[in-house]
């Protein structure tokens, strides 16, 4: 059974004194266990589209339907409890210990102690952390990668149905990268072999991690979508100069701001 978990209606969103549409008429629909990944030039909308998933940021024209429910009769504090948000810096805070960070939601949810602890524990061995080794450090106190594996596991802490990733592993040398990737593949699978599907949207500036990761790719330009296809189908078929475009260029990355 095919279940539509987000569905964009004609989305349109322009900043106070913008020249132009930060999201220019969107419309797309993405299945339950898809894993979508999202490329494009730097200020194309790709984060404000991730912050309309879970209502950070309210679209001026439009509908947004997730799991079949337009998001405008939703309270957003209850919404974002089932989605897992990792934003595009770690964004732990720094005075709590890596436990602390992973338990913010659970915590809002009002688990008990022992719960919280298990999850916490789980967690951390999810993403390769060695729980006794590093459950009491502060952010100061690890790497970029490691960090960003926290933020991983504070994002999954309640097991949510949608995950939003925005640039996740941005700050992470390649080797390092290449094995976040392959974590995060298996998280997906195990949670489909649990049977529990998962969405997973996943924004990214380089093109290999997008194809390598995605069941489809959402290329954005200037607030639009030029393309949303499976990997093969891209690279088979590019619709247009600018996918064409990005496919050739290497994937390499060299920062925020300097375009792809
Ligand atoms: N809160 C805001 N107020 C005003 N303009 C904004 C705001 N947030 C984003 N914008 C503008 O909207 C456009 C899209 O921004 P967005 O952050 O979605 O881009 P992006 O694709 O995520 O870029 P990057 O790859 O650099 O992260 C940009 O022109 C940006 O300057
Ligand atoms: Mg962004």
């Amino acid at each position: 059974m095919i279940v539509t978990v987000v569905s964009f209606k004609h989305i349109t969103k322009r900043f106070n004194n913008a020249a132009s549409n930060a999201i220019n008429d969107v419309t797309f629909s993405i299945e339950e266990g898809e894993f979508v990944t999202i490329i494009g030039t730097s200020g194309c909308g790709k984060t404000t589209l991730l912050k309309m998933v879970n209502r950070l940021v309210d679209s001026d024209s439009g509908e947004i339907y997730i799991n079949g429910i337009n998001i405008k009769d939703t309270d957003p504090v209850k919404l974002r409890h089932n989605i897992g948000y990792v934003i595009q810096q770690s964004g732990l805070f720094p005075h709590m210990t890596v436990f602390e960070n992973v338990a913010i939601v659970p915590k809002l949810l009002k688990w008990d102690k022992a719960r919280i602890a298990k999850r916490v524990e789980e967690l951390l061995n999810l993403v390769n952390l060695d729980y006794a080794e590093f459950h009491k450090r502060h952010p100061a106190e690890l790497s970029g990668g490691q960090q960003q594996r926290v933020g991983l596991a504070r994002a999954l802490a309640v097991d949510p149905s949608i995950l939003l990733l925005d640039e996740p592993f941005g700050a992470i040398d390649a080797i390092n990268r290449v094995n976040l990737q392959n974590e995060l593949l298996r998280i997906h699978r195990l949670q489909k072999d649990a049977g529990a599907l998962r969405t997973y949207l996943f924004v990214t500036h380089d093109i290999h991690e997008a194809l390598k990761l995605g069941t489809r790719t959402m290329v954005m330009h200037q607030g639009a979508i030029v393309q949303f296809d499976s990997p093969d189908n891209l690279t088979r078929q590019p619709a247009g100069d600018f996918v064409r475009a990005l496919l050739s260029q290497e994937g390499v990355y060299t920062g925020a701001g300097e375009g792809i």
